[in-house]
């Protein structure tokens, strides 16, 4: 277990992020999952978040159920490992907050006790609770509303939330409930714009939006589908930055040629044996007692 904790004056920490968007200025998050994608992000962006979104980006499942508490560990571990400046966040997967307060305490507490500086969990109303009991024990919650993928079943899929009245009026209550609950900032997925402008405005605590429009603290993307290497549907609120799968393949592609073709390796990429070494090597002969 690493104690990863910001050493130096560079580190993120929430009370710097919070004085920020008090400064005016924008907020960014993305996704890491390893130490490498964590050293790509962690010079560019504010925060990293280890998605449970891990589970569909990759490890292959269709939604983010199934990934475990020990999944989400060995992903933190590794990000950790890399030592990131950025405030790390880490998300609570499906059931580890579900089902009873102590499990809940130790799940969260286990995150920091490994790097994380915040957890994130999903829903409204009924978190408070869980909310309140996380932050007396000096875990700082980021809480998520709107799109909640944790809740497909219960959406009916991965659909804009909160577009009726009713909906619309009860996330802004939401927002304000996990606000009061201690929240230190919120993710809004999901959502109209207009309403995220309306939460973000009458909120202290900083907005991360998502498929929320412009007017959120700041914005966050899966890190694959900025850099495109997310296959299948994208929804209209994902900007890819670059053609990483085509660019990542071609380069590959080219490696496969050169391997084919004799021209990798070099003799530059090579070892050469010491002369004396070479003069027994190719005096050597096989045994003729051990052949079959
Ligand atoms: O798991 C994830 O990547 C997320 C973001 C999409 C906010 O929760």
């Amino acid at each position: 277990m690493s104690h990863h904790l910001p050493a130096d004056a560079s580190a993120i920490t929430i009370p710097r992020l919070q004085q920020r968007v008090r400064d005016g200025q924008r907020l960014v998050m993305t996704t890491a999952y390893d130490a490498v994608t964590a050293r790509l992000v962690d010079p560019v962006v504010d925060m990293i978040l280890v998605g449970d979104s891990v589970c569909n980006v990759c490890l292959g499942f269709d939604n983010t159920l199934p990934v475990s508490m020990a999944m989400m560990n060995h992903h933190l571990e590794a990000i950790a490992r890399a030592r990131p400046r950025s405030l790390l966040v880490a998300d609570m997967p499906y059931l580890s907050y579900h089902l009873s307060l102590d499990d809940t305490l130790c799940n969260a507490g286990g995150f920091l006790q490994r790097g994380a500086a915040a957890v994130k969990l999903e829903g409204g109303e009924k978190r408070v609770e869980t909310i309140q009991a996380l932050v007396e024990c000096e875990i700082p919650v980021m809480g998520h509303l709107g799109l909640t993928p944790q809740s497909v079943h219960a959406m009916g899929g991965f659909k804009v939330q909160s577009r009726g009245v009713h909906d619309a009026v009860q996330i802004l209550e939401d927002a304000h409930r996990l606000q009061e609950a201690g929240c230190c900032a919120l993710v809004l997925e999901g959502i109209p714009s207009e309403l995220a402008a309306r939460i973000t405005h009458t909120l202290r605590i900083p907005t991360i939006g998502i498929g929320a429009g412009p007017h959120c603290s700041g914005q966050v993307l899966v890190l694959h589908d900025v850099l495109g290497l997310s296959q299948g549907h994208r929804p209209k609120f994902v900007r890819s930055y670059v053609d990483g799968f085509g660019l990542l393949q071609q380069a590959l592609t080219h490696w496969a040629e050169d391997v084919r073709r004799g021209a990798f390796p070099s003799p530059a990429e090579a070892y050469a044996l010491p002369a004396e070494a070479r003069a027994a090597v190719s005096a050597w002969t096989p045994d003729p007692s051990t052949r079959s």
